[in-house]
């Protein structure tokens, strides 16, 4: 079953118009959301961001949000899914196509669920990722459908046998293509700091609780190509690929070429917090 605004139906039964401003302009917004052992993992941060950027965008969510997340654990249960994600997003509706907001659209919803493991292969062993210019617009802290720039490095990343592209501006580290990164420098966590320039991520949020309470010290600074290249331990996070080592990015292999201690401590505390 899939969810389309308020309704549970069959995937068969729902359809995209032509003219949905998500689909003919990507003005909308989106949440991916883990499921382990049939629970939403952070569902409750996951709707505040879904609400917040419905908010920049001056989208009106379709109905309140404490109703789209019953629905959205209704559509879980319904399917019985145990291990997997849940993909929400909200567009501005159907309307003939302009560009400035038609005003008289009603926001479409539609969520569904994907089975999905644990990417333990890539959190055990570690991933590979290369460098390309961040070429986003400036306000990379909304999750907007608009990700034509992302999937244009992913794919780049996925040419050279890649898992990630690490993107920075200039000189200065932004994020991944679908991840937040950081660096380990002498037990110190680097991390690019919450603003436009970047996805507030909600497995980011964790993963920095997570070190505080087990004394590491994190610095939300941001951190240059060559501070990346030369850093201890790398590694990246986001609902998907949890908190992933990456041990070489193009030709240059970090630290030992091996995850990091302090990746694996942060790997360990996170297990906790699934359970
Ligand atoms: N992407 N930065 C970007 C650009 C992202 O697209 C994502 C997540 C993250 C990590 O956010 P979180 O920890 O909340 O998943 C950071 C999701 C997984 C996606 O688009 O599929």
């Amino acid at each position: 079953m899939i969810l389309h605004n308020e309704r549970f139906t069959e995937r068969d039964d729902a359809f995209v118009d032509i003219e949905d401003r998500g689909y003919q302009f990507g003005d909308g917004v989106y949440e991916f959301i883990r499921v382990y052992d049939g629970i939403c993992f952070e569902m409750d941060s996951h709707m505040q961001r879904l609400k917040l950027s419905a908010l920049k965008i001056e989208l009106p969510l379709p109905y309140a949000l404490e109703k789209i997340t019953r629905n959205l654990t209704r559509l879980v249960e319904k399917n019985g899914l145990m291990n997997g994600f849940i993909y929400v997003q909200i567009t501005r509706g159907v309307s003939q196509r302009m560009h400035h907001f038609p005003g008289n659209t009603t926001s479409v919803l539609v969520a569904y669920t994907q089975l999905g493991e644990r990417p333990l292969e890539k959190t055990t062993h570690g991933i590979q990722a290369i460098l390309t210019e961040d070429i986003r617009w400036k306000r990379c802290d909304i999750k907007s459908l608009n990700l034509l720039a992302n999937v244009l490095a992913k794919q780049q990343a996925k040419k050279h046998g890649c898992d990630e592209a690490i993107m920075h501006r200039g000189s200065t580290v932004s994020e991944g293509s679908s991840t937040n990164v950081y660096i380990v420098e002498r037990n110190v966590i680097y991390t690019h700091p919450i603003n436009n320039l970047i996805l507030n991520g909600i497995t980011r949020i964790g993963v920095l609780q997570m070190a505080r309470e087990n004394g590491l010290r994190v610095v939300e600074e941001a951190f240059t190509v060559n501070e990346l290249l030369e850093a201890d331990e790398v590694f990246v996070t986001s609902t998907a690929i949890e908190i992933c080592p990456v041990i070489r990015i193009d030709q240059t292999l970090i630290g030992t070429g091996q995850p990091g201690l302090v990746t694996r401590a942060l790997q360990q505390a996170f297990e906790h917090r699934i359970v």
